[in-house]
């Protein structure tokens, strides 16, 4: 059978359905190419002594490990050049940066988590990319903030890779999910999911547990149903994951159905993910598959981002499962 690069995925997709022009199609594989090089220094851990602390913190307080700078740095490096963005934003930058004065602008804006799990590194556990594509609206500033206030209704493109036993990237241009596996050999990403679709119902949760004491009551039941099992009134067994690694937990669920949840409760007050590059393209990728993406009181894209570092509950996955939690909280309210 032939084999569809990406490539010739996003060209295929530029005739059928339109609205890939050359730059967006140039900043995703842009994107791509640098999630190739994040990918070869993960591989290289220990001989590249990339692994540990950087001995720095980010913005948020949070301490860095060398590969969330280095991941950050081949992310600008790969994709500032091209001629198709205006701006970019990322969890290990305090502001936007803009692109050097000696490149050519374009119309797209870059937001991105350049190593999503980064305390799984150093126990060599599936981490990942996470990304979102913005349009940057003609004659704005892209260095200020604001430009990049959109809700995540307003995303062109969203895809996550993860660096685990393949290393996959998952993508939507907003007609449906695909995802594509890295030949290593030939450098390429081969479509190897044509068309992702998470089953309605499930049977597996992913949460974090040690967080049970500071949950919102309507967590607190939904969960609790579940862990009755066949006696409860949910009438069957739960099954429960949690990788730490947003963007493997969300693949499996991609895969097999569940729900995924982070949200705000009485110690993370706004939620512990971040809006802009983690809960929206994961919302955008979860609704595209069939799912849904909430965050307890209304969908994740719609909410107006205030902030660049701005967090927000999530709860995502098989459509009932948020729909009955999203249930929960109304009834709570
Ligand atoms: P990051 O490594 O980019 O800061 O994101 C980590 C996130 C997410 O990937 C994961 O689901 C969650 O934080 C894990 O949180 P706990 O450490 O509370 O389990
Ligand atoms: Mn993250
Ligand atoms: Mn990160």
């Amino acid at each position: 059978m032939k084999r569809i690069s990406l490539s010739e995925y996003l060209l295929q997709q530029e005739r059928t359905q339109g609205g890939v022009g050359m730059h967006l199609r140039q900043l995703i594989e842009s994107v791509g190419q640098s999630c190739q090089s994040i990918a070869h220094a993960i591989n290289q851990g220990a001989l590249a002594g990339v692994l540990g602390g950087a001995g720095s913190d980010n913005i948020q307080g949070e301490a860095q490990k060398k590969l969330d700078v280095i991941s950050n740095d081949l992310m600008m490096q790969a994709t500032e050049w091209g001629g198709s963005l205006a701006g970019m934003a990322s969890e290990e930058m305090e502001h936007p940066i803009s692109i050097a004065s000696h490149y050519p602008k374009g119309p797209y804006l870059l937001v991105f988590d350049p190593l999503d799990g980064s305390s799984n590194i150093d126990v060599n556990v599936s981490v990942g990319t996470i990304f979102s594509i913005l349009k940057c609206p003609a004659e704005a500033d892209p260095t200020d903030e604001k430009v990049f206030f959109q809700p995540g209704v307003s995303q062109v493109a969203a895809g996550f890779v993860v660096y685990g036993p393949s290393t996959l990237m998952v993508l939507t241009l907003g007609h449906g999910v695909v995802g594509f596996t890295l030949d290593r050999q030939s450098g390429s990403w081969i479509l190897t999911q044509p068309q992702i679709q998470i089953p309605e119902e499930t049977q597996e949760f992913s949460i974090n547990m040690s967080n049970r004491r500071n949950w919102p009551a309507p967590v607190v039941r939904y969960i609790d149903e579940c862990l009755a099992g066949k006696g409860g009134v949910r009438g069957k067994d739960f099954n429960m994951r949690w990788v730490a690694s947003m963007v493997a937990d969300v693949y499996r669920i991609l895969t097999r159905g569940g729900v995924f949840m982070y949200p705000a409760d009485a110690k993370h007050t706004e939620g512990r993910l971040r809006l802009l590059y983690e809960a929206n393209p994961m919302a955008f990728i979860v609704e595209q598959a069939g799912g849904a993406a909430i965050n307890g009181h209304e969908s994740i894209m719609d909410v107006v981002p205030k902030k660049l570092h701005q967090r927000q509950g999530v709860i995502l996955g098989s459509k009932k499962e948020v729909e009955l939690i999203g249930h929960y909280y109304q009834q709570h309210q």
